[in-house]
């Protein structure tokens, strides 16, 4: 019996452990292991032994605390906190269509009555409560841990919905409004692109990415993302309405978002009939939805239905099962990015999900392999975590073979040999040699080559070429290139080489904010890239920055000052560096100027030649303030030649032979008003 009694603590123990460590990942970090199916069984686990054994009760229990979203409590918080004035609870769920029809009789029972509910759906994302003060947002707040949260205010006006100024009249002079922040599904797939780009880890699902945009400090940031809301809980002192349904309907008119799919329902069928009808047209929805959240209409009864301490008596969620298959975990395979990132990806046997054959799924990182508990051969759950990548999200383990083993994690890179680094705060392996692994190295031609950096006319097969002749095998192999070698490739003619090679001396112009994000270093996307050129101005202040100057820019966090520390740190792109300025590439941002009126010119390097209707120093002059540079010599890296009346014959023929626009002075005129 003791022995029995100590099971069932440990048991309990071990259960609100793990949930608390499922909701931090979930709720500050964004980046939950496991399907909010597997943490609701978890919960009911949980539920179910503190009903049976009230003696383990506890106050701090996860059963009775809402998860907190809070980033860290106290002094190195970067969001003020804010007390809520009424507390900001969950919402009780089930996937059991019995368990509404438990939910209704415990109502109909205090209510004497037959009860109007309103369904509406559950959106997807992250809750916010926002405060209208006569008529002005005061503040907007998260959940937090339920009695305070966040102030995000700046971050919430920077979404498309939310007014800042209510229209229409008859609102009180405060009042709350809660609802959600969430991510459509097209922002979703847009920013987990881009970050694949960028090798940096890809959100989970929309709500985490909604989640984790709420709380970036820059809010010209948050916009970029594209979070939107729908409102769906009024709360005020007085009492103006009597049905929820009337205060929502007074919410929209005042200008605030709520949804458009919203129904009241005068029985528990019709209540079914919502749940049926949903479940299949949500799918068609341009943001996601997890369930339908079904509340009782009148005020007064949800006033005498109440709280428990962590979810209304009066309203209870109905939830949608993701869709998820179960699979063979064949194989894994680790692939190497091109910043060097070991992701492993599982070979499963092809299984149909949601109308799509799968074989692969990310696995992530060693952690997530951990936290899942992964063995080889296992029978794996697969769900669709947004559109784009299917995830393993549960094992099977009655399935499981017991001589299974876990999988080996290599420690060298599959590529190049050379021993794997860890990166802890992101748990990613890493193949260090970014200089000579094959795969690195020639996705990082790619990356200097794609449209976004350096725009040279070469995709995945030229690359593939070019290395494996040896042609090329670091980027400033590029410049170097003849057209003898080109016609060595298969399939090249002289007209594709002379394009190939007009490419490449075109991207010596390219503006240096475009240079540093060609070079491929770790973390440095274009946005910091844009950042880091404004902010040091040269590549040589950028290369001898100390990680503290680094972290004064915008955006530069610890890691990203390390791995650009890193990088300058390596003599191999010193090298490369110093073959790329003699190539002509632009490692220099020109200060702009008091007298500058545009950056129309920036980079642009200008010959004039002949008279002009003015002085040739006014034209100078006028080049200068539209930041371009005036130049005496016509060559390959001209950007026009400006010719005036009577031009030099020699500078018309040099320009004309290398294919270098001319521009008259009325032209020129134009195109700088124009502007
Ligand atoms: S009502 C007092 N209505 O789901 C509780 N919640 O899992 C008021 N949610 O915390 C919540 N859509 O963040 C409500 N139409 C809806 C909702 C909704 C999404 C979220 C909300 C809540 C969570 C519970």
């Amino acid at each position: 019996m003791k022995k029995n009694t100590e099971d069932i603590a440990a048991r309990i123990e071990q259960l609100r452990n793990t949930i608390d460590e499922h909701n931090r990942r979930y709720y500050i970090d964004n980046q939950p292991v496991i399907s909010d199916f597997e943490f609701d069984i978890l919960i009911n686990e949980l539920q179910t032994l503190e009903k049976k054994y009230p003696v383990f009760k506890s106050d701090t229990s996860p059963t009775v605390r809402v998860g907190s979203d809070l980033s860290s409590s106290g002094a190195q918080n970067e969001f003020s906190q804010k007390l809520h004035k009424y507390p900001m609870l969950s919402l009780s769920n089930t996937y059991d269509k019995e368990e509404l029809i438990a939910f209704n009789e415990r109502v109909v029972k205090i209510a004497g009555v037959d009860v109007e509910y309103v369904c509406e759906l559950k959106i997807d994302g992250s809750a916010i409560s926002l405060t209208y003060h006569k008529g002005e947002l005061k503040d907007a707040v998260t959940r937090g841990d339920g009695e305070k949260g966040d102030i995000v205010t700046e971050n919430i006006l920077s979404t498309r919905s939310v007014p800042r100024f209510l229209k229409g009249y008859g609102y009180p002079d405060e009042f709350e409004i809660r609802g959600e922040i969430f991510m459509p599904w097209s922002a979703f797939d847009r920013l987990n692109k881009s970050r694949e780009e960028n090798e940096e880890q890809l959100f989970a699902n929309p709500r985490n990415a909604a989640a984790g945009s709420l709380k970036l400090l820059d809010s010209t940031l948050v916009k970029e993302r594209g979070l939107e809301a729908i409102l769906y809980h009024y709360i005020s002192d007085e009492n103006r309405f009597s049905n929820h349904s009337e205060a929502l309907e007074a919410a929209k008119s005042w200008g605030l978002p709520v949804s458009g799919y919203t129904k009241i329902c005068k029985s528990i069928e019709e209540v079914f009939n919502f749940l049926d009808l949903w479940d299949i047209e949500r799918k068609k929805l341009p943001y996601p939805t997890d369930g339908v959240v079904i509340k009782v209409n009148n005020l007064q009864l949800q006033s005498k239905l109440g709280y428990t301490a962590k979810s209304p008596r009066w309203a209870t969620a109905y939830k949608f099962k993701a869709e998820r298959a179960l699979t063979k975990l064949v194989s894994i395979d680790y692939q190497v990015g091109r910043t060097g990132a070991i992701t492993p990806v599982a070979n499963l046997e092809p299984v149909l999900l949601s109308g799509t054959i799968v074989k692969r799924a990310s696995l992530h990182n060693l952690d997530q392999i951990e936290l899942l508990d992964i063995h080889m051969n296992d029978y794996v759950y697969v769900e669709k975590g947004g559109e784009i990548i299917p995830k393993i999200t549960g094992v099977e383990l009655s399935k499981r073979d017991i001589t299974s083993q876990k999988p080996l994690f290599p420690e060298s890179c599959p590529d190049c040999g050379t021993t794997l680094t860890r990166d802890e705060s992101e748990a990613r392996h890493y193949c260090p040699n970014f200089i000579s692994c094959p795969t690195q190295l020639k996705a990082s031609l790619l990356h200097f080559c794609s449209r976004k950096a350096m725009n040279i006319l070469a995709g995945d097969a030229t690359i593939e070429q070019l290395y494996n002749k040896g042609f090329v095998r670091n980027i400033s192999d590029f410049y170097k290139l003849t057209t003898e070698e080109l016609l060595q490739l298969d399939g090249w003619k002289e007209r594709s080489a002379e394009r190939f090679l007009k490419s490449i001396s075109d991207s010596v112009s390219a503006p240096f904010h475009k240079v540093l994000f060609s070079l491929g270093i770790r973390h440095v996307g274009e946005t910091t890239a844009k950042s880091l050129a404004s902010h040091f101005e040269t590549i040589d202040n950028l290369a001898n920055a100390s990680k503290d100057e680094l972290l004064q820019v915008d955006d530069v966090g610890a890691k990203l000052a390390e791995s650009i520390c890193g990088y300058f740190a390596g003599d191999a792109s010193k090298k490369i560096i110093l073959e790329l300025k003699e190539a002509g590439l632009q490692f220099s941002q020109q200060r702009i100027a008091a007298n500058t009126k545009s950056e129309l010119l920036l980079n642009q390097i200008i010959v004039i030649s002949g008279n002009f209707s003015v002085s040739r120093d006014e034209i100078k002059k006028l080049i200068e303030e539209h930041s371009g540079k005036n130049s005496g010599s016509v060559s390959s890296k001209t950007s026009f030649l400006l010719a005036g009346e009577e031009p030099g014959p020699s500078k018309i023929q040099k320009a004309k032979s290398l294919g270098i626009k001319i521009l008259n002075e009325e032209e020129f005129m134009k195109l700088i008003e124009n502007n």
